[in-house]
């Protein structure tokens, strides 16, 4: 049975985070090296992002390279890469026609050059679209995050722009790299970690949480479905009581 058919559709997230993970070991499953398991989580990616559409999530903000994964076999960290400027180059298209607005998040300006060319060019190409805002982390973490955010505000006080008083969580969240998108409700991690890694720290703080062992590459359409299912069962209280939000 097709699960789109059973989801509520007044009761989508309008923005999904995903860790995608598991990649490498889908990969070794199969007798291959880990840089083929990236290559397979693309077709994941592309499926989600259809998924995304067809469903109204309105914002989906993928982790494809942490600050920490630098520490990666630099043969890794290259393929990946690679991976990336092909992919962003071959789907623009695909992503223009379906109505993708491509963003980013993270210190792009750590990546390589023909990287961060690849990215404005579609940034550009897409930038009128409006049915999916597609964001992918990239060198990104939420400590690098926040602590750019703290060095902006710091340096405001220091020049007198504002007042230590003026700090508020709202004055945070502009400063932060998604100022300008809701904050994720559900966030989705792959392949059996139950960690956050450094991923949205402060954006998550009253997501729901989905974890499942599928690993990324495996991990499409129905699968996504079935945790925008999940998410539809869960009661979302805000750190209110369950009868206050039942009586609402
Ligand atoms: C985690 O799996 C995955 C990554 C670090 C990279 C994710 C990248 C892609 C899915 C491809 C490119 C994406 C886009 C948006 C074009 P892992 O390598 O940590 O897997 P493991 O835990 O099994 O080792």
């Amino acid at each position: 049975m097709d699960l789109k058919l059973s989801i509520d559709k007044n009761n989508v997230p309008q923005h999904v985070a995903i860790i995608m993970d598991g990649n490498g070991r889908w990969a070794k499953q199969q007798g291959e090296d880990r840089i083929f398991g990236h290559h397979e989580g693309v077709n994941s990616v592309r499926e989600i992002v259809e998924a995304c559409g067809e469903i109204g999530v309105k914002h989906l903000t993928l982790y494809a390279f942490s600050t920490e994964n630098w520490n990666r076999p630099k043969e890794e960290v290259d393929a990946l890469m690679e991976l990336l400027v092909a992919t962003i180059s071959l789907e623009t298209p695909n992503l223009n026609k379906k109505g993708v607005k491509l963003q980013v998040i993270g210190d792009i300006e750590s990546l390589p050059k023909s990287c961060q060319d690849e990215l404005q060019e579609s940034i550009n190409i897409t930038s009128g679209n409006s049915t999916v805002t597609l964001i992918l982390a990239l060198s990104y973490s939420s400590k690098w995050e926040i602590t750019h955010a703290v060095k902006e505000i710091a340096k405001q006080i220091e020049e007198g722009k504002i007042k230590s008083s003026d700090v508020t969580s709202r004055l945070i969240e502009k400063h932060l790299n998604t100022s300008q998108w809701p904050d994720p409700e559900l966030m989705i991690r792959t392949s059996g970690e139950h960690r956050i890694s450094n991923f949205l720290l402060w954006q998550l703080a009253y997501a729901e949480f989905y974890f499942t062992d599928t690993l990324w590459p495996d991990f499409r359409k129905q699968d996504f479905f079935k945790a925008i299912l999940a998410y539809q069962n869960r009661e979302r209280r805000f750190g209110k009581t369950s009868d206050q939000i039942s009586q609402n």
